[in-house]
């Protein structure tokens, strides 16, 4: 394998100094930039991107070139994939996000689901990490990702997005075992999928649990937490002589940051809810920090997002630990030249936090 050309995306997660603090956008290839619409009506749609390796390796190396800045690239692909390969027929409407032909509504379907083979079932996204780990060449490490147990368990039990997640907590309050073991089965099966990914090149791994915000302080911890605590577990911590570092992001965490801390993963993801200062001084220096600016600060001007990039490196403080990004995924409506803005901002400003 070709050496890494610029690591400090991976020395930042381990804590290992750096020149200048790493940054990366989630959701970086999508929308926003004209490119990604241009090859999605060339794909014909948003799954035939994901499930052709070519265009998936072409889409994730869009914002790359656009921007020389990023430290990090992200498999194009989606967290929908396992429950797809689950049996549970993934298809989107159009303005309407993620939809599933088939539900999980009884103990009986829960049963019923397989454990995907990420090689049989899920072959196109290893094929796709392996793909674009060749296309990169080394230029920035590869990041491959899945949902959380609980926020796949949201999209199976719903049969989409959802507001008010109804039916997924009235399945957890009125029958917890079948909601354990729904939540049981995603975990090996993220396990398996993650593996797959790290076997295949990715060079670190990301768990979004974009819906674990949405439960009770009580049952995070029993029905989210618990089963990324047991994934990071699974997982392979080191690959071709070198560690794969895990980041864990709960999406509306803040108020749990010290037992997230805990769970075994070498960095956490901040929303831009809570100060990444504080942040840093709950979890100590048991974990490093992912985040996070506001993605809406992108509809800002490139000065205002400049002094908002400086506010929050400011409040980081010296030293290693960080990584640039927004606290979620950056919208359609942003002008690219923001984001462009965005990524100079950190580089440029960064480098007096290091020594
Ligand atoms: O960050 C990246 O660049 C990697 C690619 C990526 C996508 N989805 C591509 C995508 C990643 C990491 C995801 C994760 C994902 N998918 C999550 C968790 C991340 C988060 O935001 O917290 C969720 C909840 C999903 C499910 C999903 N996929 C939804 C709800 C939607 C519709 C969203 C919308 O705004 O319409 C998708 C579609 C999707 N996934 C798109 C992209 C680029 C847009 C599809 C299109 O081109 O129309």
């Amino acid at each position: 394998m070709t050496a890494l050309k610029n690591d400090r995306f991976l020395r930042a997660l381990l804590k290992q100094p750096v020149d200048v603090t790493p940054v990366w956008m989630m959701r970086q290839a999508g929308r926003y930039l004209p490119e990604y619409r241009a090859s999605r009506a060339h794909a014909g749609d948003f799954m035939s991107l994901c499930m052709n390796p070519q265009f998936a390796c072409e889409v994730t190396m869009q914002p790359l070139d656009r921007y020389p800045q990023l430290d990090a690239a992200i498999l194009f692909s989606d967290i929908l994939t396992i429950p797809d390969a689950m049996g549970q027929g993934l298809y989107f409407e159009t303005g309407e996000g993620p939809r599933f032909k088939k539900v999980v509504s009884t103990l009986a379907d829960i049963e019923a689901l397989p454990i995907p083979d990420p090689h049989k079932d899920l072959g196109y996204v290893m094929d796709a990490v392996s793909t674009i780990r060749r296309e990169l060449n080394g230029r920035v490490p590869l990041i491959g990702f899945s949902g959380s147990p609980w926020t796949l368990a949201t999209y199976m039990v719903e049969g989409g997005s959802s507001k008010d997640f109804r039916k997924t907590k009235a399945m957890l309050y009125d029958n917890p075992q079948a909601m354990h073991l729904l939540l049981d089965k995603l975990a090996q099966s993220v396990t398996a999928y993650l593996n797959g990914q790290i076997m295949a090149g990715a060079q670190a791994v990301q768990i979004f649990d974009t819906w674990g915000g949405n439960l009770s302080a009580a049952a995070y911890q029993e029905f989210s937490l618990a089963y990324m605590r047991k994934i990071v577990s699974g997982l392979i911590r080191e690959h071709e002589g070198r560690k794969v570092p895990v980041i864990l992001f709960t999406k509306g965490g803040g108020l749990w940051l010290e037992s997230i801390a805990d769970a075994g993963a070498d960095a956490l993801g901040l929303d831009w809810t809570c100060d990444i200062g504080e942040a840093r001084h709950r979890v100590g220096n048991r974990v490093a920090l992912q985040g996070n600016m506001d993605p809406t600060v992108l509809y800002a001007n490139p000065e205002a997002i400049r002094s908002e990039v400086g506010r929050i490196l400011a409040s980081y403080g010296k030293g290693t630990g960080h990584v640039f990004n927004l606290g979620h995924g950056i919208t359609p409506e942003v002008n690219p030249e923001h984001a462009g803005a965005f990524l100079r901002a950190v580089h440029e400003l960064s480098a007096q936090y290091h020594e």
